[in-house]
């Protein structure tokens, strides 16, 4: 089974070096993540993956790596400057700040019901529908919440609506006291050049930039190079990876929505449907292929279809101009649940007629656009067979590079019991958590006769949720062995509790004992391709054998040698991390020139020849 709770990864992530907060030193800066040496490897892997399926394994695409900063127009005639903002709203009484839309989505049934009805009231008291009737077309929880969400969200005509209709704050879970929606856009502003003029004037206006919200425009702006470059004919991509920013409001889930992160997007370049010629693909063919397209290379690569599902986007998410958009979804462990990882666009041919000077009034209207005097190109296409020059139409796969590393983390994470922990040692581990939790009821007093919260040692709110969650999880003993073991470590509500810090180690070293971590990483994706081990480290015999195959292998993959610990502990470290294989060389390798090769998901040990050993390692994780 994959992860169950965004902790596990959280915990790994930090133990093991794949993701660290940034800015640690000086207590981190809102949702910024570094990532460590195995988590820069796996973002490499990832967008390897990509590239490679995208550039290399197909003929009709090339790539490009555009400037993060761009001309200010780019981000006027886009739509950005004007519509790239989300409604936000506060809690007066909490101050705490949620994005309209999540808000609406955190609600329960009865109040979305009300907000449901709200919005239907003067059609059922005027008789034009009844209420049942409204119920019926609607029948699904997501079926009104797509509703609300477009009547509500930007509604700031609308304040009061929801006090009056006791809009529960997700942090207290009690109605809120909420301030009306207001646009806050999602775009970081920087300047070019040393400016001192205040914000809005005409001088600040001239330098201001914005650090990219999307590589697509980008790609958009080097339409016309790469076709000339490159003498392509529709239909023909254009792929890009590179770091998006967002100043969102609402960033979290580790590293699932962050205010810096990366993309990886193709713009799909196709014929419009009036210049088809007879067997050519249609715009929809194109985008159905593409859905498709993208939700294999997701499968390919490990991810379960149990837990990725492809969602049509119904009328109220798309945008004016798009004609469909496809989202995969991926099943996230706990509270997260169903996220988009990647959204297959049918973007019509709004975005390089955006950026034309030359585009026909129709289309201008058709596809609400004003006519740009600002660019000083047009950016079509003369197709030689129709003897004609138009604008062409794009088909978008755009997904998170960042998105999709978290995506395979908690896919391939899995926890196996490899020995049955001794029953009386279990007993005697529940003895000391409810000791622990007693404990805690003490500290918490004690906080709680503190008047001020700034001189509280403890923050009571945090130990009554871990006192809850450590009593949940020592029920399901010895299955929640692991995660104890991570709540002692990680959780909020632990910190500073003395008899936390004496169950530590033992929880730690039951779990070592009997719990085997395992990241099931595909082979492609996998930090560490290889592990190589001395059976005893104390034998130059053996370890300048293991030494010298580590140097061969890092010849076409990432291996590594460790001698560090013993035989048992190395292989778990490995698993941990998700190495596919490991190599041992052992006593007898001095005799018959063979080495162990162990395998990560089974476990399985077979013997081979030093000889053979970088043709098997190829093929085993299916380099080419
Ligand atoms: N050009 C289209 C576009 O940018 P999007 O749905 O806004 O579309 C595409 O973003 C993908 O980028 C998403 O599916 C998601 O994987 C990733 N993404 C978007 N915002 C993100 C954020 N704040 N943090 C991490 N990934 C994000």
């Amino acid at each position: 089974m994959p992860a169950r709770s965004l902790d596990q990864i959280v915990s790994l992530s930090k133990r093991r070096g794949f993701v660290f907060p940034g800015s640690a030193a000086y207590g981190g800066l809102g949702s910024f993540w570094d990532y460590g040496p195995l988590g820069a490897e796996l973002m490499r892997n990832v967008k390897d993956a990509w590239w490679k399926a995208m550039t290399w394994d197909r003929d009709d695409i090339e790539g490009v790596d555009c400037a993060i900063l761009m001309n200010r127009k780019v981000w006027q005639h886009s739509g950005h400057e004007a519509t790239f903002s989300d409604p936000l709203v506060d809690n007066k009484t909490t101050k705490k700040r949620y994005r309209a839309d999540h808000l609406l989505e955190a609600q329960p049934d009865a109040v979305l019901e009300k907000l449901f009805l709200l919005y239907h009231k003067s059609q059922i008291e005027t008789g034009k529908y009844t209420k049942e009737q409204a119920l019926e077309w609607y029948p699904t929880r997501e079926a009104k919440l797509a509703l609300i969400r477009q009547a509500f969200c930007a509604a700031k005509d609308r304040f009061g609506i929801y006090n009056d209709l006791k809009v529960i704050d997700p942090a207290t879970g009690a109605p809120g006291d909420w301030t009306a929606p207001r646009s806050f856009n999602l775009m970081f502003q920087t300047h070019v050049g040393p400016v001192e003029a205040a914000p809005g004037t005409e001088e600040e206006l001239a330098s201001r930039v914005y650090l990219r919200p999307e590589t697509a425009q980008g790609i958009f702006m080097n339409f016309k190079n790469v076709l000339d470059s490159s003498r392509r004919k529709l239909p023909f991509g254009i792929a890009q990876i590179g770091k998006a920013f967002r100043n969102e409001i609402t960033p979290g889930n580790f590293t699932f929505r962050t205010r810096e992160f990366e993309q990886m997007e193709l713009e799909f370049f196709i014929k419009p449907p009036q210049f088809l010629r007879e067997g050519e693909k249609t715009d929809e063919q194109w985008h159905a292929e593409w859905v498709d397209a993208r939700y294999r290379w997701w499968i390919s690569l490990g991810i379960d279809t149990s837990r990725l599902r492809k969602r049509a986007q119904d009328k109220s998410e798309l945008a004016h101009y798009a004609k469909a958009t496809t989202d995969l979804e991926y099943l996230f462990p706990g509270s997260l649940g169903w996220g988009e990882v990647e959204g297959v666009a049918n973007r019509t041919d709004f975005d390089l007629s955006a950026h034309s000077r030359e585009v026909p009034e129709a289309d201008l209207k058709r596809l609400k656009l004003e006519a740009n005097k600002d660019s000083v190109t047009t950016l079509d296409y003369f197709d030689t067979e129709a003897k004609a020059r138009y604008i062409p139409w794009v088909i978008e796969p755009s997904a998170g590079a960042t998105r999709a590393a978290l995506t395979f983390l908690c896919e391939a994470y899995h926890e196996e019991m490899v020995k049955e922990p001794p029953q009386a040692e279990i007993e005697a581990l529940k003895t000391e958590i409810d000791a622990v939790i007693k404990n805690a009821d003490k500290k918490k007093k004690d906080a709680e006769k503190e008047k001020d919260p700034a001189q509280r040692k403890h923050d009571p709110v945090a130990i009554s949720a871990f006192q809850a969650a450590l009593a949940e999880a020592a029920s399901r003993l010895p299955a929640s062995l692991m995660e104890i073991d991570t709540m002692l470590e990680d959780h909020a509500g632990a910190q500073n509790l003395e008899p936390v810090k004496k169950l530590k180690p033992k929880v730690n070293k039951l779990a070592e004992d009997c719990v085997r971590v395992v990241l099931k990483l595909h082979p492609k994706l996998a930090p560490v391709k290889v592990a190589v081990f001395p059976l005893a480290r104390n034998k130059p015999e053996l370890v300048d054998i293991a030494q010298r195959v580590s140097r061969e292998l890092r010849h076409f993959c990432k291996a590594i040698y460790d001698d560090s610990a013993g035989i048992g502990k190395l292989y778990r470290r490995q698993d941990e991390i998700g190495t596919p294989l490991c190599v041992t060389v052992d006593h007898q390798t001095l005799e018959d020139n063979m080495v162990t090769v162990r395998d990560r998901d089974t476990m399985d040990q077979v013997r081979i020849s030093l000889e053979q050993l970088p043709h098997e390692i190829r093929r085993r994780l299916q380099l080419h």
